[in-house]
C-alpha cells in the first residue's frame, strides 16, 4: 500500500506528481505530500486526508524540476500531517518517500539514531535519519544509501532528494512494486505505471534489492554491492482511457458494467485459431501432474477460488483445496506429493499471497498466478501465469476481477478436463457467451438494482445474504462487498447453517438476501428464506429464470447452473454499490482500505 512518484527533467514536476498520486489513490488515502527541488533547495507540502486536500495547500509559486510524491495507507503510526510523507532529515538535507514496512525499525533507531530527535512515528523517518547519519560519518550520499538499504529489513519502494545533490533521485526497492519510467529530456518514478501514463509508456521494472541513480538523462540500476545492471525496458500496455471514468460517476459501476466486454476478451484471448479454448502447454503439463491443487488468495479472489474449485473438481476432477493467503502461511496443511499452488490475485502484489508464494518456492513446489497485472511480484515470482484480462480496476471494491478470476479458472478447468478425456456436458465458450449477455441484461436494469437497495438497506445496521452449494460461495463475496463500501454490517451464510446459531440475531425487518440459483437446492433454499420470514426478517430473494417462486424479488436470466456465480453476483455488486451511494459513502475509497495490500 501506499504510492510513491518522482520526476527529472526539465519542467515543473508539480502537476505531474499531483496528477501521479491521484491515479495511485486507489494504493492508499489517508494522506498526501510532495516535494519539489530546485536550485533553492527543497520545499515539502503534506497534508492530512486526499490529493485533493493536498492540492489545496500546494503553493502554485513554488516550482522544481525535480520531485517526488506520496500517498499513505498508513501502518505505523495514525493517519496525520505529521506522518505523512515526504520525511525529512534532521538537517532537511534529505528528504524520502516510502512505500512498505521496515520491520527492524526499533532496533536502527536503538543503534544508530538514540541522539536524534525524531518528528513522526512512523518507520519511514528512520530511513531518512539513518542516510543522514551515515553520511555524518563521512560517506557519500551513494554510499550512505546503500548502506541504510543494507540495513533494512522488511519491504520497501523508496525515493530519496539530496539537497546538496541537485540532479539525482536515490530510488530503491525490496518487496514493495516499483518502476522507473523513460522519456526524452526526463524520468520517471512509479509504483505503478498507471501513474506515469500521462508522459510516457516506456518502463523499467526494478528487482528486489536494487537501488537506481535516476537523472534527467540516465537511469543506472545497481545491487546493494554497488554492481551496475542492465534492464531493457517494456512499453506498458495500457490505454489510458482505461484508467479514466468517462462518463461515469464511479469506477466501481464503470468496472461493474466492463464485465460483459471482460467476459469477451477472455474467451478470445484462451481461444485458438480454430476458435478452441486453450492454455498454456507448461501451465496445463503443470495442472496435470498435481494430485491435489491449493489455491491461495486473500478477500474477494479467495471467493472466486471458492468457486474455482468447484470447476477444477467437477470438470477437471483435481481435488482442490482453497485457503486465505494469511493462514496459509502461518498453518500450512498437510500438503500432498505433488502439489500445484494456484495463486488468484487481482493486483498480484498482495503481500500475504506473496508471503506463502515465497514459503511455496522453498519448498520446491510449482505455482502459477492468476492475475490482472501482467510483470506484478506475484506473477514474475511463480513459474506460470494466467492474464485476466479484465483490464486495470481502480475503485477498491474488487468486481470485474472477480468474474475475470472465475472465468478463466473455468476455462482452465474445462481444458485440463479435456485432456483427461472427460466428457464436458456443455460448451464453455457458448456457456460465457450467454453468461456474457445476461450480464448485459443486469447491467441495463440498475434501476431493479438501486430499488432493492433502497427498499432493504438504506437504513439498516445489518443484513445476511444467504445461498447454499455454489450460492454459498457467491454471497460471501456479497456480503464482502456491501460491508466494505457501504459498512453495513453484513454477513454471508449458508442457508442451512442459520439455524444452528446465526438466526437468534434475527429480528423484525433484519433484511436477508437470498440467492436461488441451484436447482438441487432449491427447495432448501426456499425452506430457509421462509424459517427467517417467520422471525420477522425483510427478505428478498434473487433467483435463477427456471427456478422463480412468487413473490422472488428478481429473477435473473438462465445461465449454466455451474457458471450461475458469474452472473448471479451482478446484482449483489450493483445492491451494495446503491446502497453505498444511498448512505452517502465513498463508494471507490471506502474508509480504511486500500486497493493494493502490500503489507502482512
Ligand atoms: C475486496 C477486495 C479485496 C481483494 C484482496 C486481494 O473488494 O478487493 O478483498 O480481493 O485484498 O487482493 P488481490 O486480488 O489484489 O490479491
Amino acid at each position: 500500500m501506499c504510492g510513491i512518484v518522482g520526476y527529472i527533467g526539465l519542467n515543473d514536476s508539480k502537476e505531474i506528481l499531483l496528477k501521479g498520486l491521484e491515479k495511485l489513490e486507489y494504493r492508499g488515502y489517508d494522506s498526501a505530500g510532495i516535494a519539489l527541488q530546485n536550485e533553492d533547495g527543497v520545499t515539502v507540502f503534506k497534508e492530512k486526508g486526499r490529493i485533493a486536500d493536498l492540492r489545496t495547500i500546494v503553493d502554485d509559486n513554488v516550482e522544481g524540476s525535480i520531485g517526488i510524491g506520496h500517498t499513505r495507507w498508513a501502518t505505523h503510526g495514525a493517519p496525520s500531517k505529521v506522518n505523512a510523507h515526504p520525511h525529512r532529515s534532521t538537517t532537511e538535507r534529505f528528504t524520502l518517500v516510502h512505500n512498505g514496512v521496515i520491520e527492524n525499525y526499533s532496533q536502527l533507531k536503538r543503534e544508530y539514531l538514540s541522539s536524534v530527535e525524531l518528528t513522526s512515528e512512523t518507520d519511514t523517518e528512520i530511513i531518512v535519519q539513518l542516510i543522514e547519519t551515515f553520511v555524518e560519518q563521512g560517506l557519500s550520499t551513494e554510499e550512505a544509501f546503500q548502506k541504510a538499504l543494507k540495513e533494512l529489513k522488511g519491504s520497501y519502494a523508496i525515493a530519496l532528494l539530496d539537497k546538496e545533490l541537485e540532479g539525482t533521485i536515490f530510488v530503491a526497492k525490496n518487496k514493495s512494486p516499483l518502476l522507473v519510467g523513460l522519456g526524452d529530456d526526463f524520468n520517471v518514478v512509479a509504483s505503478d505505471a498507471m501513474a506515469m501514463l500521462q508522459v510516457t509508456d516506456q518502463f523499467v521494472e526494478l528487482m528486489d534489492k536494487e537501488m537506481v541513480l535516476v537523472t534527467k538523462e540516465d537511469v543506472i540500476i545497481k545491487n546493494l554491492d554497488g554492481e551496475t545492471m542492465t534492464r531493457a525496458p517494456y512499453t506498458a500496455e495500457l490505454d489510458a482511457s482505461d484508467i479514466e471514468k468517462g462518463t461515469y460517476p464511479h469506477y466501481m459501476l464503470k468496472e461493474i458494467d466492463e464485465q460483459p466486454l471482460v467476459m469477451r476478451k477472455i474467451i478470445q484471448a484462451y481461444q485458438n485459431e480454430m476458435g478452441d479454448l486453450t492454455i498454456d502447454h507448461g501451465v496445463l503439463n503443470a495442472v496435470l501432474a498435481a494430485d491435489r491443487i491449493y489455491i491461495v488468495a486473500c478477500g474477494t479472489s479467495y471467493h472466486a477460488g471458492l468457486v474455482g474449485k468447484e470447476f477444477l473438481e467437477k470438470t477437471a476432477k483435481i481435488p482442490t483445496e482453497v485457503h486465505v493467503a494469511s493462514e496459509f502461511v502461518y498453518n500450512m496443511p498437510l500438503l500432498s506429493e505433488n502439489p500445484l499452488f494456484i495463486f488468484i490475485s487481482q493486483s498480484g502484489e498482495t503481500a500475504d499471497s506473496r508471503a506463502v508464494l515465497v514459503r511455496v518456492k522453498e519448498l520446491g513446489h510449482p505455482a502459477l498466478t492468476l492475475t490482472n497485472v501482467a510483470g506484478s511480484t506475484l506473477s514474475r515470482e511463480a513459474n506460470h501465469t494466467l492474464l485476466l484480462h479484465a483490464g486495470p480496476e481502480i475503485a477498491v471494491a474488487s468486481t470485474k476481477a472477480y468474474t475475470a478470476q472465475i472465468a478463466v479458472l473455468s476455462i482452465l478447468s474445462e481444458v485440463a478436463g479435456k485432456v483427461k478425456g472427460f466428457d464436458m456436458e456443455f460448451d464453455l465458450v457458448q456457456e460465457l457467451g450467454i453468461v456474457a449477455t445476461a450480464m448485459e441484461a443486469l447491467t441495463d436494469d440498475k434501476e431493479a438494482f438501486e430499488q432493492i437497495a433502497r427498499d432493504f438497506l438504506s437504513t439498516t445496521r445489518n443484513a445476511f445474504f444467504i445461498g447454499r452449494s455454489l450460492d454459498y460461495h457467491v454471497v460471501q463475496e456479497a456480503a464482502l462487498k456491501l460491508k466494505e463500501i457501504s459498512y453495513i454490517q453484513a454477513e454471508g451464510f449458508a442457508g442451512g447453517e442459520l439455524k444452528h446459531g446465526t438466526i437468534a440475531l434475527i429480528e423484525d425487518g433484519t433484511p436477508v438476501l437470498a440467492l436461488a440459483t441451484q436447482e438441487n437446492v432449491n427447495l432448501s433454499i426456499r425452506g430457509n428464506v421462509k424459517e427467517v420470514a417467520a422471525r420477522g426478517a425483510h427478505t428478498c430473494t434473487i433467483a435463477m429464470k427456471g427456478l422463480e417462486e412468487e413473490g422472488d424479488s428478481y429473477v435473473i436470466p438462465h445461465v449454466h447452473e455451474l457458471l450461475s456465480p458469474l452472473v448471479s453476483v451482478v446484482p449483489t455488486q450493483l445492491i451494495s454499490y446503491y446502497a453505498s451511494l444511498h448512505r452517502g459513502c465513498d463508494v471507490d475509497k471506502p474508509r480504511n482500505l486500500a486497493k493494493s495490500v502490500t503489507v502482512e
